[in-house]
């Protein structure tokens, strides 16, 4: 099974990325071949300044590691390192239908949300398919939010097969947790760096207890019983505590006689101990950067080899070279 995944370097991870990506990614490198890669043609649909975006990568890459990416049981590398991506994504685009596109909500959602529609946001989703496509990727384990591209990419190598013949592109399949599909921000809507609603992976202590302790409740006293559903802090509190301590904030939410400010602050040291091992790893990574520069170039060497095999195959059915 090869199993294939990317992240946008566009701004630190947040642990709706952590539990909507990175723990099943993280699980499936024991089962598989995995890919996994740090997008940076597509953050440059929403950052332009060199530096920042570099800084960007070099985060992820520390970050991802940090949290138990191992380079001897998947490949980890930039997507610019293999460029052959974009030559993949022009040919692609040529059987792509206006309308696949048109119908994407993220673009939608990007513009809405004040980023500058360009082609190459509106082109995203081809760029991602061949992404997939140039790996024979069976499975791209993603959050929600990304299904639909897995979906358009599935209909671009349909595409591609009917036009220059069957097999020519394998056909993935996303592979979403039910349970994680969306995780929510701090204001209960989707978790993400848009909405200004996150909790970063490696967030400081001192601003992940602002966070924390600033989330957004109703007015129920302390001594009622308080709604279950729809609670951002339970919600939370579910990926980061046990089964057992979980439970028992659900018990003392139908119960009454515990306040929010108590609930909070379960969240907040349940998030810090579920983290604190990752963190140490973490300062142990970054003192050393050739450690990660080497495990990227190593990573980039061998998908690169993957993906121009790829690509000679795709060249040679549609005629070029
Ligand atoms: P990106 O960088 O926005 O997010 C990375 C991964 O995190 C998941 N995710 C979430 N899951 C659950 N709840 C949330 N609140 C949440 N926020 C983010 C995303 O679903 C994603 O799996 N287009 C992709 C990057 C990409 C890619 C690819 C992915 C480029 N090429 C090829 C897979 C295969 C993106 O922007 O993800």
């Amino acid at each position: 099974m090869r199993i294939l995944s990317g992240l946008q370097p566009s701004g630190r991870l947040h642990i709706g990325n952590y539990f909507g990506m990175m723990q099943a990614a993280l699980h499936l490198q024991e089962e598989g071949e995995a890919y996994y890669f740090i997008a940076d043609y597509h953050s440059l649909t929403s950052i332009h300044d060199g530096k920042l975006l570099r800084s960007h990568v070099r985060d992820l890459a520390i970050d991802f590691l940090a949290c138990g990416l191992d380079p001897a049981k998947s490949v980890f590398f930039r997507q610019s390192d293999v460029p052959e991506h974009c030559e993949l994504s022009w040919i692609l685009s040529t059987v792509t239908p206006m309308g696949l596109l048109e119908r994407c909500h993220s673009y939608k959602d990007k513009v809405a949300n004040g980023i500058k529609p360009s082609h190459g946001l509106f082109a995203y989703p081809v760029l991602m398919a061949a992404d997939i496509l140039i790996y024979d990727a069976d499975v791209v384990p993603v959050g929600k939010d990304q299904k639909q591209h897995v979906e358009v990419t599935r209909d671009i190598a349909i595409k591609m097969n009917e036009t220059f013949g069957e097999g020519l592109l394998k056909l993935p399949l996303p592979r979403i947790r039910e349970d994680t599909a969306v995780v929510p921000g701090l204001d209960g809507q989707k978790m993400s760096k848009s909405y200004d609603n996150t909790i970063q992976l490696f967030e400081e202590p001192a601003a992940l207890k602002k966070k924390i302790m600033g989330i957004k409740t109703d007015s129920t006293p302390v001594e009622s019983p308080k709604a279950v559903e729809g609670s951002s802090i339970l919600a939370l509190y579910k990926l980061v505590a046990s089964p057992a301590d979980y439970d028992q904030m659900v018990q003392d939410h139908l119960n009454g006689g515990v306040g929010y400010g108590d609930f909070k602050k379960r969240l907040l040291q349940a998030t810090s101990d579920f983290f604190a091992p990752f963190r140490e790893k973490r300062a142990a990574i970054t003192a050393d950067p050739a450690y990660v520069d080497r495990v990227l170039a190593e990573g980039a060497e061998k998908a690169r080899a993957v993906a121009r095999k790829t690509l000679a195959r795709v060249r040679d059915a549609v005629g070029l070279g």
